[in-house]
């Protein structure tokens, strides 16, 4: 089964309460090793790119990669822009082959996040594609994107009008989860996601998903997070993977470039296929 619709991917997961892992790569390197670690595990999986990573790259160097590399994949993969406040930016993507993009106008009052949210969900449907929806920030900056103020959360009805209205696939409520490291144990509220999903099954995008244990897991995917995020723990890991790696060629006094990207591209796909088993998506490709 090879690149597939994200609705595809999550609903299955929402039904079936298992938590798809939708992981933010950055590079080539990345993006094989994601993809490998979903082959591997038998897991459905999501890959997310920024929009610095679309920016770095470039669009069409960037879907060249992700084309080249899914070929022939034997699991259901989908291909997500994460947090995207730029119409235009949304647009290309979507014109390009992304399978599904994270509209991000929490930054505008509701009304007009909603009526422009509707627009990019025709647009996006036009391709067969998907939007994913928010109506408040998630805590953090990810990639340049967002901030660390704390935003006002809005009420259940606000939620359950924007997703009735906008025909969305997957909501991203905050509940307490931040983007990046957490400095303190995150208060999660839970319950919120019951009660969207109760009044509205809705996939559920849980973001800031570094650093949250296997019970904060466990209890959100059984609610309904069916779209895991995970940015942080892949760059650290890349980083800190490097960072051994170099030492280690500095003691030894040899420089082979192949061999540090065999060292990350092991760490970065054992952390992918750790997440894909802690979320319950392994062994669930079809
Ligand atoms: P983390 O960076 O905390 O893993 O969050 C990822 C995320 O939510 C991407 O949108």
């Amino acid at each position: 089964m090879p690149v597939v619709p994200l609705k595809d991917i999550v609903d299955r997961g929402f039904a079936e309460r298992y938590g798809v892992a939708a992981i933010n790569v950055f590079n080539d390197l990345t993006l094989e090793a994601v993809l490998a670690a979903a082959v591997e595990e038998r897991a459905p999986v999501i890959v997310q790119t920024s929009v610095k990573t679309v920016r770095s790259i470039g669009l069409d160097l960037l879907f060249a990669m992700w084309q080249s590399l899914t070929s022939g994949i034997e699991v259901p993969v989908s291909l997500h822009l994460d947090h995207c406040p730029d119409r235009a930016v949304i647009s290309s993507c979507l014109a390009k082959g992304w399978n599904s993009v994270l509209f991000d106008a929490s930054s505008l009052p509701v009304a007009e996040n909603q009526r422009q949210t509707v627009e990019v969900v025709a647009e996006a449907r036009a391709y067969g594609a998907d939007v994913e929806g928010e109506i408040e920030a998630i805590t953090g900056v990810e990639d340049g994107i967002g901030s660390d103020e704390v935003a006002q959360r809005q009420s259940l009805p606000a939620a359950l009008e924007f997703i009735r209205a906008t025909g969305i696939t997957v909501f991203a409520p905050a509940i307490g989860n931040a983007h990046g490291v957490y400095h303190a144990e995150p208060k999660l509220d839970a319950q919120r996601v019951s009660d969207i999903v109760a009044a509205e099954p809705i996939p559920i995008a849980l973001h800031g998903g570094t650093g949250l244990t296997d019970a904060q897991f466990a209890d959100l995917i059984g609610r309904g997070c069916a779209k895991v995020n995970i940015s942080t723990a892949l760059k650290v890991t890349y980083m800190q993977s490097s960072l051994a790696f170099l030492r280690g060629a500095e003691e030894r006094g040899s420089w082979d470039p192949p061999s540090l990207f065999a060292a990350t591209r092991a760490a970065a796909k054992d952390m992918a296929a750790a997440h894909m088993r802690r979320f319950g998506s392994a062994g669930k490709a079809w």
